[in-house]
């Protein structure tokens, strides 16, 4: 699967070298590339923003830059998902990261700054997404969350494909149980005992109580989201 940014920013990305990404681009399951913006700015300066019209603090991604690289990027990959990164997107999550693995095209990335891009931008991606309800100056290490989330679906990035069903929002919608491993007891904190007994019908009943549990105190509205869908 390919995944392609827009950015100022291209540096950014060696974080995708690393890790569980990192090896999964050397073996060719996945690809990242970036396409600086700054190359399609305009004028000498290879300016990409402006003030906004009507005044107020701030700049705004002027249009024709973001344009030009939307349409190189896309010249090469015509079935490419386009996805503009703004905190007045539509939430990121598991269920969307499914969906957009579903696209053989790949997706292609605009990371745009905090303070905005020019509204007619809309017009030209076919989706607005945000991470969350926090304030980041880009969209760069939003891009990487969604491309991080996306990739480990891909088949044959996560060695073991079981470990996608477990997880937390993977399977059922709930937090995952509690995990231990050796010591038995470490600072007076013993291991719970059923973990221990070798009874592998009480050890499943045991964690799915224990996920129901912890998901109902920390994350209630995922309980509630539950019974919904
Ligand atoms: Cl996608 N961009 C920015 N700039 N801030 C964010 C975000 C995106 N998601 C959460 N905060």
């Amino acid at each position: 699967m390919e995944f392609h940014v827009i950015t100022l920013f291209p540096e950014m990305f060696a974080a995708l070298d690393a890790g569980l990404i990192g090896r999964a681009r050397q073996q060719g399951t996945i690809a990242v590339r970036t396409h600086n913006l700054r190359e399609f700015g305009l004028g000498n300066y290879r300016q990409v923003d402006d003030t906004p019209y009507g005044g107020g603090s701030g700049m705004v991604m002027r249009p024709e830059p973001i344009a030009a690289a939307i349409d190189a990027a896309t010249a090469e990959r015509p079935d490419v998902l386009k996805i503009l990164t703004t905190p007045q997107g539509e939430r990121f999550d598991q269920p969307m990261a499914r969906e957009f693995v579903q696209h053989r095209g790949g997706l292609l990335f605009i990371a745009g700054r905090y303070e905005g891009v020019d509204e007619r931008i809309h017009a030209l991606v076919d989706r607005e997404i945000s991470i969350g309800d926090y304030v980041l100056s880009g969209g760069e290490m939003a891009s990487m969350v969604v491309i991080e989330a996306v990739a480990r679906l891909v088949p044959g990035v996560v060695g073991n494909p079981e470990s996608l069903e477990e997880e937390s929002f993977g399977n059922g919608n709930l937090l995952e149980y509690p995990q231990y491993t050796r010591p038995e007891e470490f600072r007076g904190m013993r291991v719970p005992e059923i973990l221990l007994s070798g009874d592998h019908g009480k050890i499943r009943a045991w964690r799915e109580a224990e996920a129901l549990r912890r998901t109902t105190r920390r994350r209630p509205e995922l309980v509630v989201n539950k019974r919904k869908s």
